[in-house]
């Protein structure tokens, strides 16, 4: 993937004596102490991260850890103290003014939480404002505003006013706003942290099915963890100005590098994050017509499984054996030789590799095995019950379906 914003060793001291406060970060002093010494604020310190084309890069820390400050200088809003900020290979925090203006033209949009829509003008007028400030023609403004809000699902309001938009909608204008000027690189600081929680989760989900075909370069600024888990390519969790952590929603969660994470990941919804290919273990199947069940029962005592997966000769799934049946079957005097295809059952859960644990939780309760399965219903792998309930608790990250006792692991972590 093409790297579209560089961004190496940026910092941003606010107040005169930069070049002190610049000394005493060096020294290992804490942003408080800094101030102190010197009236200067650290903003950002120290922050260096590549954003792909395409990619959705969150930035998550508390209020006043830096995330503004940060977006505001990689549209040039707001000059680093040090440090570059390379997009398409120019550097904006080192460029003419002239270079800059163009960038933000041409380039960059940036949707925030507050933008302000204008009362008395149409929902058309206000997703065609950033057009009217560059200059293009009256219908091409309206062509574009409409085809912006069509993205976003609303040309049915292109005439309406604000005032007649519930709140997510309104928010959705203003993304029409940023989308309409046809940028690559898309800024959002918290664009939906005036929501309400169900209208936000309704505006994440739109968000990813939208950059599915938009394929923008995001950055996208937020407080809530789970919405930078949602929808975050990769994630940086800033403090104090510092990003303490960057990685993947799963790097993140199973690993977190320090405390201040980890107590932001105590609260997350671990079913949103995970996905059925997280946890799930070798496919393991045995063929129609070719295993028998003695062969099947081996390989379940071999894996410390108590089912097993049966796949035709294309690799599609038929049906699962439970160990119980077969032995079952085994020790019944009149049928000596059971069959698997008469053994299994046909119907069984599946799930796709990258649908979400939360989804997988009530097939999980039924107690067999789940079947994960590719486009053409083949086995590609298989997530056993306690590995989803494990997971979603917290209680064993690591554990997968081909690892012995993790019954007894769980057991001890108590002790
Ligand atoms: N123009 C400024 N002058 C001086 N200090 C500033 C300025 N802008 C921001 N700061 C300081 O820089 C730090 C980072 O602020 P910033 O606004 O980037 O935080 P944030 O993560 O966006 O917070 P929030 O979640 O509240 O929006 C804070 O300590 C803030 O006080
Ligand atoms: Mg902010």
């Amino acid at each position: 993937m093409a790297v579209k914003l560089s961004v190496r060793n940026v910092y941003k001291i606010f107040g005169e004596k930069t070049g002190a406060a610049l000394g005493m970060l060096e020294a290992g002093k804490s942003k408080e102490e800094i101030l102190e010494a010197t009236g200067a604020t650290v903003g950002v310190r120290d922050a260096s991260f590549d954003v792909g084309e395409g990619e959705i890069f969150v930035v998550m820390g508390l209020s006043g850890s830096g995330k503004s400050t940060l977006v505001r200088m990689l549209n040039g809003l707001i000059q680093p103290t040090s440090g570059s900020i390379m997009i398409d290979g120019v550097d904006v925090a080192n460029c003419s003014k002239e270079q800059l203006r163009r960038i933000r033209r041409e380039k960059i949009a940036m949707v925030f939480q507050h933008f302000a829509l204008f009362p008395h003008w149409s929902v058309a007028d206000n997703a065609a404002y950033g057009l009217k400030i560059k200059g293009v023609a009256a219908n091409e403004r309206r062509e574009k505003a409409l085809k912006a809000l069509e993205q976003v699902g609303l040309t049915a309001w292109a005439d309406s006013l604000p005032s007649e938009l519930s709140g997510g909608m309104q928010q959705r204008v203003g993304l029409a706003r940023g989308l309409a000027t046809g940028p690559e690189v898309l800024l959002m600081d918290e664009p939906f942290g005036a929501l309400d929680p169900l209208i936000r989760r309704e505006m994440q989900d739109e968000l990813i099915a939208l950059q599915r075909s938009l394929k923008k370069t995001i950055i996208f600024i937020t407080h809530d963890l789970n919405e930078a888990l949602l929808l975050g390519d990769k994630i940086a969790i800033m403090k104090d100005g510092r990003f303490v952590q960057v990685g993947t929603a799963q790097e993140i969660v199973s690993n977190p590098a320090d405390d201040y994470v980890a107590a932001f990941v105590a609260d997350i919804d671990r079913g949103r994050v995970f996905t059925a290919e997280d946890v799930s273990g070798e496919a393991a199947p045995v063929k129609l017509g070719e295993a028998s069940a003695e062969d099947a029962m081996r390989v379940m005592e071999d894996l410390n499984r108590n089912a097993l997966y049966v796949v035709d000769d294309k690799d599609k799934v038929a049906g699962v054996v439970t160990y119980q049946d077969l032995a079952a079957a085994t020790f019944d005097e009149s049928k000596p030789d059971p069959v698997l295809e008469e053994v299994m059952l046909t119907d069984f859960p599946t799930a796709e590799a990258d649908q979400q644990l939360a989804d997988l939780y009530s097939a999980a309760s039924a107690g067999l095995p789940i079947a994960v399965t590719d486009e053409k219903d083949r086995l590609v792998g298989v997530v056993e019950p306690e590995a989803v309930f494990a997971q979603l608790s917290g209680e064993d990250a690591d554990a997968t379906p081909t690892e012995t006792n993790t019954t007894n692991e769980k057991e001890s972590a108590h002790v």
